[in-house]
């Protein structure tokens, strides 16, 4: 039988790397956005077009990305996984709730649901690979006029239909609560706690989890009330 000792080492060692899993998540999140936004340029003369199609070439054909693409696939994977852990492990250490110590008032909401937070990010994650990700590896897919996989029309297509876009402003709304909590949580784990930097990073957390999301869910949002 374990002892409580060793199963909180455990459960210290999946919190250490749900953050070092977490930050890589986050920092792929600033790239990925920052591509994602060459879809709202100018598309006069197919500008938009062909600098996202080239850009959508250069992640998927680059060695080193690609290298960093099958880290991002385990990250993801792992973290999801190590999380649904962590919530079945500590629904079973108390599988009653504390009676007198109110939860509500001592947390905040996200930080007592970054289960279910999580689980929607990762069907979203799901249903957006499947769209794009899938159809680009390994589907025939249309070509530009520069002789590219054509992932802009794709995505332009796609958020035309109002369910999808739908899904991606509900999605990013459970995303920004996720990091809401997440972001600060992850430096905290890997013991950064300084009486000038926690401030900062907590301040930094908070400004990420609204901006970000909300720049993603921006672009289907513009796409599908452009003409
Ligand atoms: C407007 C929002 C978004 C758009 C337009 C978009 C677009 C795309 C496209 C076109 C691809 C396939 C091409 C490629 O592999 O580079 C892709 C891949 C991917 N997206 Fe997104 N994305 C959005 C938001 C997100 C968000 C919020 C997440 C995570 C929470 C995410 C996670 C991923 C992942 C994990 C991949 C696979 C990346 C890889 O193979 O390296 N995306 N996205």
């Amino acid at each position: 039988m374990a002892t409580p000792f060793a199963l909180l080492k455990t459960s210290l060692v999946k919190k250490y790397w749900m953050s070092l899993t977490g930050i890589f998540l986050i920092t792929f999140l600033i790239v990925h956005l920052l591509g994602n936004l060459a879809l709202l340029g100018s598309n006069d003369g197919n500008e938009a077009q062909i600098a996202f199609n080239e850009y959508t070439k250069f992640m998927t054909t680059f060695p080193l990305i690609k290298i960093v693409s099958y880290v991002l696939y385990f990250s993801i994977l792992f973290h999801a996984i190590d999380g649904l852990m962590l919530v079945a492990q500590n629904k079973k250490a108390r599988p009653v709730k504390y009676a007198h110590n109110k939860p509500e008032k001592n947390s905040i909401w996200a930080s007592r649901n970054m289960g279910l937070l999580g689980t929607v990010i990762l069907i979203f994650i799901v249903t957006h690979m499947g769209s794009f990700w899938f159809k680009y590896k390994f589907t025939e897919m249309p070509i530009d006029p520069m002789g590219n996989k054509d992932m802009y029309s794709i995505v332009v297509l796609s958020f035309k239909e109002l369910w999808y876009v739908l899904l991606y402003v509900v999605s990013m709304a459970a995303l920004a609560f996720h990091l809401y909590h997440g972001f600060s949580s992850a430096f905290q784990t890997l013991g950064v706690n300084h009486p000038k930097y926690t401030p900062v990073i907590k301040k930094v957390g908070y400004a990420f989890s609204i901006i970000v999301p909300a720049a993603f869910a921006a672009i289907p949002l513009v796409i599908y009330f452009s003409n």
